[in-house]
């Protein structure tokens, strides 16, 4: 264990911070298990970072001030791969000493704890800087952006990255206010999940104050060659110069959907709702940081098909940003919550059909991968002791979660169940919750007053068992079967869908058209379906991906190069799982997908290339 120690008397009062921190341990399900904070004693209410954007040595180098409430000697906060200079703690926020501090052996899944004897001061302060490879942080190249000129920056502290960038409480069930200077180079525009402060616009110092308290995981920044586009009074978009004006028509219903889910479900808390389009290797669709959505480029596919990522995002400034999971355990509270919000809004601003196809779609997509999940994957409350948060992140939260609230929803009628959310909404505003909270306030707000409606209904089945309950509610759209039929039918002479006008067909039908193909198909009739409808050269990355599965497994060759640009310019997750899933199931595909790999690698983010390495086996 590595010990700072800078005087004797320091040394002494180091051995107060007798007993290592442990990782906490399993047991009381309120516990966040990936936190080695305990903010009890201690609780971290305000965060001023003080840092420098140093693209040079990939960098973020400065200092943290954070304001404790709590009578606790020691403060606890999580780390990782952070270089600790120094930290001081002062009473009066002027005058600061310097402080004992520890930073405990670091933990594969959690990082470091780093423990500081605090002794009650109000303020604690850390001078530190990250690491070049910060789980938390992307640093592109020029290269890699649309520019090409000038590099990039951005965060993604969803689940436990926060504290790759901040040492701090990294818990979901701590929430904070902050503020931010951050110095970059000329040039270059910095953005937060905050308001920005007035300061010098084009300047090399940018100022945010983010007076809502938020969780860890919601602190966010980029930092870019990015221009601005309003889309409305209190909408619009940050992306690179190049991108600004396709992100904004693609974009262009986000003030519609905002109207549409505060009619649902409350006003609209946080003040502005811009989305910031960032590069491509961007891990995943989308991350709902405050004011400020995260965004792939891969949704932007020219006809606002794949716009309900925008609702799914903006749904979060309720599900998740305002009622927030108090532990990974309970991520369904944010997410099924949000799908099930999500389709509420795709319905008012689109209609009910539309909805219904993208949930008819991802409850078959569900059902497929339930197929091939351990049991207890299966369940909402999952058991993550020991485990990454990450490895919770499949279609359950996200599907099972939101068709356990339709059932409801379906059971009571939306006159009763729509008060009830907005209701839910407004008690756990700015607050955390457990499961297990969820389903007293659920009893007592819901079902007690319902009993014969909702009789059938077994909220611990739909919480802690595997499987999904027999009585549950599905979407049934029969828009897509069309699609589905044309494909399943093809029997490999002529072109599928002959004489069905697939010019109207919406992406979902697309999709749901290569998911209904007999299988193999084989490299002919690959050649036939790819001449009549060009798959291989698809614009929309859902679309792409899909196709270029069934090329890798039906050997169709004429698509590797398309294989090979996508691999290496795209690194969303969701894409690159299944695609080099099915290159690693065949012993020239696994040759072929390290290859590709060596090269694509350094472009993708920490946590798209830990998901490679593991798919390839290539896992330290
Ligand atoms: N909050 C998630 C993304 C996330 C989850 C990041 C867990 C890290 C850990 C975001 O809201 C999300 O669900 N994104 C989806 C999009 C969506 C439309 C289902 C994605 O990125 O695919
Ligand atoms: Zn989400």
């Amino acid at each position: 264990m590595r010990v700072a120690m800078r005087t004797a008397g320091l040394f002494l009062s180091l051995m107060l911070l007798s007993c290592a921190p442990v990782p906490p341990g399993p047991g009381d399900p309120s516990v966040d298990l990936h936190s080695y904070a305990n903010a009890v004693d201690a609780r971290v209410t305000h965060i001023d970072l003080d840092l420098e954007v140093d693209f040079d040595s990939r960098r973020l180098r400065g200092t943290c001030t954070l304001d404790i409430e709590g009578a606790g000697d020691s403060l606890v906060l999580d780390t990782r791969d952070l270089a600790i200079e120094r930290v001081e703690v002062s009473s009066d926020g002027e005058s600061y000493r310097e402080a004992a501090f520890e930073l405990g052996a670091a933990d594969a899944i959690l990082g470091a704890p780093l423990r500081i004897l605090r002794e009650g001061a109000a303020k604690v302060r850390i001078a530190y800087s990250t690491h070049e490879r910060a789980s938390g942080l992307q640093w592109l190249d020029p290269a890699q952006t649309a520019g090409g000129e000038l590099p990039f920056l951005y965060s993604q502290s969803q689940a436990i990255h926060a504290r790759s960038w901040i040492p701090l409480q990294d818990s979901p069930g701590v929430r904070v206010t902050y503020s931010a200077r951050i110095r970059t180079p000329t040039g270059l525009r910095a953005v937060m999940s905050a308001e920005p402060a007035d300061g010098e616009i084009g300047g090399r110092e940018h100022r945010f104050h983010m007076p809502l308290p938020i969780p860890s995981y919601l602190i966010a920044i980029g930092v870019g060659d990015l221009a601005f586009r309003a889309t409305g009074p209190r909408t619009g978009v940050y992306a690179e110069p190049s991108v600004v004006a396709a992100a904004a028509r693609e974009f262009e219903d986000t003030e519609a959907m905002m109207q549409a889910a505060e009619a649902l479900y409350g006003p609209y808390r946080w003040g502005r709702y811009d989305i910031l389009v960032l590069p491509p290797a961007f891990p995943y669709g989308g991350m709902e940081n405050p004011r400020l959505t995260f965004a792939s480029p891969t949704v932007i596919a020219g006809d606002k098909s794949l716009v309900s990522l925008v609702a799914h995002e903006l749904a979060h400034s309720w599900s998740g940003n305002l009622a927030t999971n108090a532990t990974w355990r309970d991520f369904w509270l944010n997410e099924g919550f949000t799908v099930y919000f999500e389709e509420r809004i795709q319905e008012a601003v689109y209609g009910a059909e539309r909805a219904a196809m993208d949930a008819s779609l991802e409850i078959a997509e569900l059902k497929s991968q339930m197929e091939s999940m351990d049991e207890r994957d299966q369940i909402l409350h999952v058991d993550l002791s020991g485990r990454n948060p990450e490895e919770g992140v499949t279609g359950v939260p996200y599907v099972k979660g939101a068709m356990f609230l339709r059932t409801l929803e379906k059971a009571v009628g939306r006159e009763v169940f729509d008060p009830f959310l907005r209701g839910y909404f407004e008690e756990f505003a700015f607050r955390s919750l457990t499961t297990a909270r969820f389903a007293e306030y659920l009893e007592s707000e819901l079902l007690s007053g319902h009993r014969d409606a909702t009789a059938s209904i077994s909220v611990q089945e739909w919480l802690e068992s595997p499987g999904l309950p027999a009585n549950r509610h599905e979407h049934v759209s029969e828009v897509l079967d069309v699609a589905a039929e044309a494909a399943a039918g093809w029997t490999g002479d002529g072109v599928p869908a002959e004489g069905l006008d697939t010019d109207s067909w919406t992406t979902q039908h697309w999709l749901r058209f290569l998911r209904s193909l007999p299988e193999p198909l084989g490299a002919d009739r690959m050649a036939l379906l790819d001449e009549a409808f060009g798959f291989t050269e698809a614009g929309n990355a859902e679309i792409r991906c899909e196709w270029l599965v069934l090329a890798v497994r039906d050997g169709y060759r004429p698509a590797s190069e398309a294989l090979e640009s996508f691999l290496i310019s795209v690194g969303r997750m969701k894409f690159l799982r299944p695609i080099y899933r099915q290159l690693a199931s065949s012993e020239s595909g696994l040759a072929r997908a390290r290859e590709i790999y060596s090269r694509a690698r350094t472009g993708y983010h920490p946590v798209a290339a830990q998901m490679v390495d593991q798919i390839l086996g290539e896992a330290d």
